[in-house]
């Protein structure tokens, strides 16, 4: 890939190697930066024997030379932070000199995790399927202002202790007296997060104004997304998302920068579709073979160690993230896990009362009524993890990527064929 600024975005429902891919391309950029969700996102980096396991860091934090930004788009909790940059800093050399985290980033406090623990409980089989971090309730008050706390507050104890007794009391109205449960003490969380600013002043910055001068500088930024095209709040598969512009959308509201400024544009997607909490999913397989891929691609989440829903490549719902995110090229991942099934299937459209959808359904409603159009492809029993080029892989195996290819309409440029830097496939 030549010098340009790059987006990696996920095109499904999370989980698609997108930290895996990043890693791989932070090689060829100065910087990169994370502009949506927070620890909700589990992103995986697999290099010289090792896996970690990434929450708020971006995932270039092993390239020496890379600046990691956290952008003013997320949602930190700055003690899953603190943690996460000491689990790492060993392997990855400086990291506390070359991490920056924007002022502008809104804070998860325990009034979060605590009121979306009891709306799940309380919504029972009409829950969300959180990942219970505080992310949904943590944007809310972002939209509702007056109670929202922003990473640069934390630097100023003075102002932030009224603020937070006024938060608190408000709050506890609603944990007594509508939930019946336990109160938080102020003085107790404000002490605990005033250390935590402590820490983390050195690294708090106006990112935008960086970014923006790392820009005129030349240097080549990289944008990682979290979660996936149908997470995204606005274009996603709603109420059954994530509560943060996850597709490319959310790059300048969680930056500063302008899109335009990126020129290429990488959908990731697995060489199946997966899902993890509740929502439709029209090409979910319930069997046996639903088991084989879970059981063949390790499916469980990062971040909550939850079984994912397993199902067929969905190249309608691509075709749509395609569309929305203006994508140059696609990263076809896991796709050895497909190896030795008995079928193989891809989504082509979907059906309601018989009729052929146009469009991707706006309507939760309408999507769980859609019956996937299903084609049938040659399966491939081989071991595909060892091969190192397009042409070694099995004839099916080319033939499957060259169909998503037409059924999409846009280009393959990387294959991944197991979670290391090594097994993946360049086709750009
Ligand atoms: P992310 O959230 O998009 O970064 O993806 P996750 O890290 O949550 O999930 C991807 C999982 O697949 C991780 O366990 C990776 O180590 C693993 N992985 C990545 N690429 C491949 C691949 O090509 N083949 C296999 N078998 N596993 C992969
Ligand atoms: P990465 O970046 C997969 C899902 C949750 C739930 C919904 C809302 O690793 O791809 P939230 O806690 O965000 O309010 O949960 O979104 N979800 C993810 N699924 N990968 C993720 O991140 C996810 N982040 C959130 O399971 O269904
Ligand atoms: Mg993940």
């Amino acid at each position: 890939m030549t010098a340009t600024n790059t987006c990696i975005v996920g095109l499904t429902w999370g989980d698609e190697a997108k930290g895996k891919i990043v890693d791989i391309l932070s090689a060829e950029h100065d910087v990169v930066v994370r502009y949506n969700g927070g620890n909700n996102a589990g992103h995986t980096v697999a290099f010289e024997g090792e896996t970690y396991k990434l929450h708020l860091v971006p995932s270039g934090l092993f390239h020496p030379n890379v600046t990691c930004i956290i952008g003013g788009g997320l949602v930190v909790d700055p003690q899953v932070l603190l943690q996460e940059i000491s689990d790492n800093e060993a392997k990855a050399k400086g990291l506390r000199r070359r991490l920056l985290v924007s002022d502008r980033a809104h804070t998860i406090w325990p009034w979060h995790k605590k009121i979306e623990a009891l709306s799940e409980k309380h919504l029972g089989k009409g829950k969300i399927g959180t990942t219970l971090r505080g992310i949904g309730p943590a944007y809310a008050d972002k939209a509702n202002r007056v109670t929202a706390i922003r990473m640069g507050e934390l630097l100023r104890p003075d102002h932030l202790r009224p603020k937070v007794e006024r938060i608190v009391r408000q709050k506890n109205e609603v944990f007594t007296k509508v939930f019946g449960d336990e109160p938080l003490d102020p003085a107790a969380v404000w002490d605990e997060y005033v250390a935590y600013g402590e820490q983390l002043a050195p690294m708090i910055a106006d990112t935008t104004a960086w970014l923006l001068r790392a820009l005129a500088d030349g240097k080549r930024i990289l944008f990682e997304g979290a979660q996936g095209t149908l997470l995204d709040i606005d274009h996603g598969t709603y109420p059954y998302v994530t509560s943060s512009n996850a597709s490319v959308a959310g790059v300048w509201p969680g930056t500063g920068v302008s899109p335009r400024v990126i020129g290429n544009i990488l959908g990731v997607v697995k060489a199946y579709t997966t899902r993890v909490g509740e929502g439709p999913f029209p090409t979910e397989l319930t069997g046996d073979v639903g088991d084989q891929i879970r059981k063949q691609g390790n499916e469980y989440g990062t971040t909550t160690g939850r079984p994912r829903r397993c199902g067929w490549l969905d190249t309608f719902a691509i075709r749509y993230a395609a569309a929305v995110n203006g994508l140059d090229g696609i990263v076809i991942t896991l796709l050895d896990v497909l190896g030795g099934l008995p079928e193989l299937k891809v989504c082509t459209g979907y059906t309601v009362d018989d009729k052929a959808l146009e469009a991707f359904p706006s309507d939760p409603v309408a999507l769980g009524r859609a019956k996937p159009v299903l084609e049938a492809l040659e399966p491939w029993p081989d071991d595909i993890s060892g091969a190192r080029s397009f042409d070694a892989l099995p004839a099916a195996a080319q033939a499957y990527v060259h169909r998503v290819e037409e059924l999409v309409g846009v280009p393959v440029r990387m294959v991944s064929i197991g979670p290391d830097r090594e097994q993946t496939i360049r086709r750009d």
